[in-house]
């Protein structure tokens, strides 16, 4: 990119981008024509709702379980509209996925325009039951915006299946892409009304070949597109990994994370706040009583920070629920070993 700019972000940049999105959507069961490349989920979300057009009155629906940045859009531009946030209150523990559905369908009214739904929970770490949902949301006249960041490489996907409005998922998280990696899908009738969060060049520069939704996403002012380029072999590099491709690597992973909160929960005398099939390959697990009930003490609570320097353990607390509640996360990659959460299991008894 250094070497030769012009080349590399102007000439041949779709001679990358093409194979990279190719890939991408042949793995997210989608047509290339509506995939379209992003740097983050969190632009995503920011690309949606500001695409919305609210009007006062309208209402969005979202859920006491999503992610705070994408919460907060959700906020402002509802602030700026003169529209309300509903949020629905799901229950965690979550003793089943009916609980997820019910709590959110009985907040729909007429005036709900868009529901932004988790298809995996950020501080929670729980699958939602999305295709019911979509299903359910679309049938009352309601659109639905999926924030997938955590479920590419997790979970498989068929948005062909599951058609909700629009999807986001992040590629800088369970596919291994270079950080920067993520992407948007729109359905095809929601794709004209649809600006990128930054609004560049392709509004008014067509290219032969591309949908009008591409052009408008495919640039978004100079930057390094390299993770964008790349996603296609990280698709490719980890679908090698083992003889059974993704579904053997999705599958280890997921089974690795039900036997490290077995054994975790077993070790720390703490019961499991969600069923094993609500797991991808991420679980939230509640900190023995001992660590409860203590104030914060800075942006990262102490005990994390202990962990990582005595120990060499990263480990995200969080703090959840009314009352609330401190948990922390545990994440299971191919490069994860199960003696690893037993030495967490231990180290947490000496933090
Ligand atoms: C559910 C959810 N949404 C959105 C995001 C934001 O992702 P990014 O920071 O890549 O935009 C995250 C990140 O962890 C997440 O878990």
């Amino acid at each position: 990119m250094e070497g030769e700019p012009v080349q590399f972000l102007w000439r041949r940049y779709e001679e990358r981008l093409e194979p990279s999105r190719f890939e991408l959507a042949k793995f997210i069961g989608a047509r290339p024509r509506d995939v379209v490349f992003v740097t983050n989920a969190t632009t995503a979300i920011n690309a949606v709702i500001r695409s919305l057009n609210l009007r006062r009155g309208d209402e969005l629906l979202t859920t006491n379980h999503d992610y705070n940045a994408c919460h907060n859009v959700l906020l402002e531009i509802t602030r700026r509209a003169g529209a309300k946030l509903v949020v629905a209150r799901v229950p965690f523990p979550l003793k089943h996925p009916d609980e997820v559905i019910d709590s959110i369908l009985k907040l729909v009214t007429r005036r709900a325009r868009l529901a932004m739904i988790d298809h995996v929970t950020s501080d929670t770490a729980v699958i939602f039951p999305i295709a019911q949902l979509i299903r359910e949301l679309e049938a009352r006249g309601v659109q639905t915006l999926i924030d997938g960041a955590h479920a590419p490489g997790m979970l498989p996907l068929s948005l062909r299946k599951l058609r909700p409005c629009y999807y986001t998922g992040n590629l800088h998280k369970w596919v291994c892409a270079p950080k920067g990696a993520a992407f948007l899908w729109a359905r095809e009738d929601k794709q004209a009304d649809l600006q990128p969060a930054v609004i560049s060049h392709g509004n008014n520069r067509p290219r032969r070949g591309y949908t009008a939704f591409q052009d408008r996403f495919d640039w978004a002012g100079t930057f390094d597109p390299s993770a964008w380029f790349c996603v296609g072999e990280a698709i490719r590099w980890m679908g090698k990994l083992l003889p059974g491709g993704w579904p053997e690597l999705t599958e280890r992973n997921h089974s690795l994370t039900v036997q490290a909160r077995r054994i975790l929960c077993e070790r720390l005398q703490v019961s499991p706040p969600c069923l094993e099939s609500m797991l991808g390959s991420m679980a939230t697990i509640p900190l023995p009583e001992r660590f409860q009930g203590r104030p914060r003490t800075g942006r990262i609570d102490s005990e994390q920070l202990r962990l990582y320097d005595k120990f060499r353990i990263e480990v995200p607390f969080n703090r959840v629920g009314k009352p609330e509640k401190r948990w922390f996360r545990i994440s299971a990659q191919i490069y994860n070993l199960l003696s690893e959460y037993e030495s967490l299991a231990e180290a947490l008894k000496l933090v």
